[in-house]
């Protein structure tokens, strides 16, 4: 196993790529979602073995509802298949799950074993899994304030923002890798990223796999943090 001195404590992954890995292929773009479900197995694999506390995958955005109806029923499907039926992944590797994002829209089965997958396996502290699930970086500000504004509040403080965001439970992001070469951040944790370190491979995401991992935490290792001060 390759030793990595600086292991971020938590990583944000972008998964993108997958409907231009099944279009390469022929295939219809949802083949290349379940593809990408292999590849956050793997990945998740290897935060454990690696140390990564923290992994956060990007896999429905407030954006998305533009795609058809067929896709984003396939997306729902694997959700239902890999993460909510009651003999999933989180509950057999003892890792907790948890999401960000507004769960209203979802089917109401699907909501129902999310909900219940996070709470058999909130104890679990080996790693977090945090999907985002109709996640909107923009969205989730915006709520955050609503609730402090209903709350009484006239002025807020950072802090309070912070505790009040989604990923309350979860650090923010050291670093944030997003797959098949595009450079943008498509609206996901905007407050959060002010400080990751930011990465582009690109490898689509049904193709990334441990190799990737570790050569991406060997990239994180040589990044110098400075927050804006001097070393
Ligand atoms: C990312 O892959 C997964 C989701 C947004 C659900 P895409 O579906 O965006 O793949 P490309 O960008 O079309 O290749
Ligand atoms: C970002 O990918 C959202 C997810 C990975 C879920 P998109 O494929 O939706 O982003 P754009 O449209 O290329 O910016
Ligand atoms: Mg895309």
């Amino acid at each position: 196993m390759t030793k990595i001195l600086k292991v971020p404590q938590h990583i944000a992954f972008i998964m993108d790529g997958n409907g231009r890995w099944a279009t390469r292929r022929g295939l219809p773009r949802n083949a290349g979602h379940k593809a990408g479900v292999k590849a956050i197995e793997k990945t998740i694999d290897a935060c454990i073995k690696y140390g990564v506390k923290y992994a956060t995958f990007f896999a429905f955005s407030t954006e998305n509802w533009k795609r058809s109806k067929e896709e984003i029923d396939g997306i729902f499907k694997l959700l239902r298949e890999y993460i909510a039926k009651e003999d999933n992944l989180f509950v057999k590797k003892h890792v907790r799950l948890n999401s960000i994002g507004v769960l209203d829209p979802f089917p109401e089965d699907l909501k129902q074993s999310l909900e219940k997958t996070k709470k058999d396996t909130q104890n679990y502290d080996k790693l977090t899994v945090t999907f985002a699930l109709n996640y909107g970086g923009r969205d989730d500000i915006i709520r955050a304030v609503n609730t402090l504004i209903k709350e009484g509040k006239k002025e807020i403080t950072d802090k309070e923002l912070l505790a009040t965001l989604d990923t309350k439970s979860i650090p923010e992001p050291d670093f944030v890798l997003r797959t098949s070469g595009e450079n943008r951040i498509s609206n996901f944790m905007l407050f959060q990223m002010a400080y990751s370190e930011l990465y582009f491979p690109k490898v689509l995401w049904p193709d990334f796999d441990e190799k990737h991992l570790v050569k991406a935490l060997k990239v994180y290792a040589k990044r110098d943090r400075r927050y804006g001060g001097i070393k």
